[in-house]
């Protein structure tokens, strides 16, 4: 089976109703969103932290998946979908997308501030100041904030490196080191950029398809699973 790798952004997720980042005037009742999103917000402010990813949490619970997500969950029919993600929604997996790589951490899996391996998966959407884990240390989001390693990221290049067919969706690609992904790439294999204000990136011979993961997204996988796009006619 060939082996399609896409990589996803906030757009994917957009048109379930979770606003992008950098679309949006970047801000959070007034915070940029860097100043809730670093570590040193987590030391200055850790309850302001703690309700901008509550409230993003409960959003979450709200909304469902759209016709992109839909789409994705298709496309295993025919291929070997391996899904990488630098969204912290849950969307892919509830779709039901099996296999689903997140770069950039889980909205609905919290730890343990002094030990980054106990890891669990609340019940509830809220996190407050004097929530402890197991081992009664402060509990905080399972997420990768600005200036942290990405611990994921190795991963995500050893199953870039064996894809047949790249599909990117609904990213920026401004932050790194996601974004640099697409050099890993192996230089046979089409890249595929679905985004409605996608540009021509000049690291890498991409093809754009300008518009929204949802209404472009149900089209492009019937012609794949159809082999109107092989890896060879890019
Ligand atoms: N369908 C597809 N793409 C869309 C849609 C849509 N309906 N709506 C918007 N987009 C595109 C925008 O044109 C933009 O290129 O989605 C992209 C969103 O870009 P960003 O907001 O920068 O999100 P992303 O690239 O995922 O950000 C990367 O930055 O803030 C950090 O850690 C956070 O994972 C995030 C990372």
């Amino acid at each position: 089976m060939r082996k399609i790798v896409v990589f996803t952004g906030a757009g994917m997720s957009a048109e379930s109703g979770i606003k992008t980042f950098r679309d949006s005037d970047g801000l959070w009742e007034n915070h940029p969103v860097e100043d809730v999103a670093t570590p040193q917000a987590w030391a200055r402010n850790p309850r302001l932290v703690l309700d901008f990813y509550n409230a993003r949490r409960k959003q979450m619970r709200e909304v469902e998946p759209n016709k992109g997500h839909a789409a994705l969950v298709e496309l295993e029919k025919c291929f070997n979908v391996q899904i990488i993600t630098q969204n912290v929604d849950n969307l892919h997996e509830r779709a039901g997308s099996s296999s689903v790589l997140h770069l950039h951490g889980e909205l609905d899996k919290v730890r343990s501030t002094r030990n980054p391996k106990l890891i669990f998966t609340p019940e509830h959407w809220e996190i407050k100041l004097g929530d402890v884990g197991e081992d009664g240390a402060q509990l905080r989001p399972h997420i990768v904030w600005f200036g942290e390693q990405v611990p994921m990221f190795d991963v995500a290049i050893d199953i870039t490196q064996t894809a047949d067919i790249m599909i990117v969706v609904g990213t920026s690609l401004v932050v790194y080191p996601a974004a640099s992904l697409i050099e890993y790439v192996p230089a046979n294999a089409p890249i595929f950029l679905i985004d409605p204000k996608a540009e021509p990136q000049s690291r890498r011979n991409i093809e754009i398809i300008r518009g929204t993961a949802a209404e472009e997204l149900p089209e492009f996988v019937k012609k794949l699973i159809s082999n109107e796009i092989t890896s060879k006619n890019a």
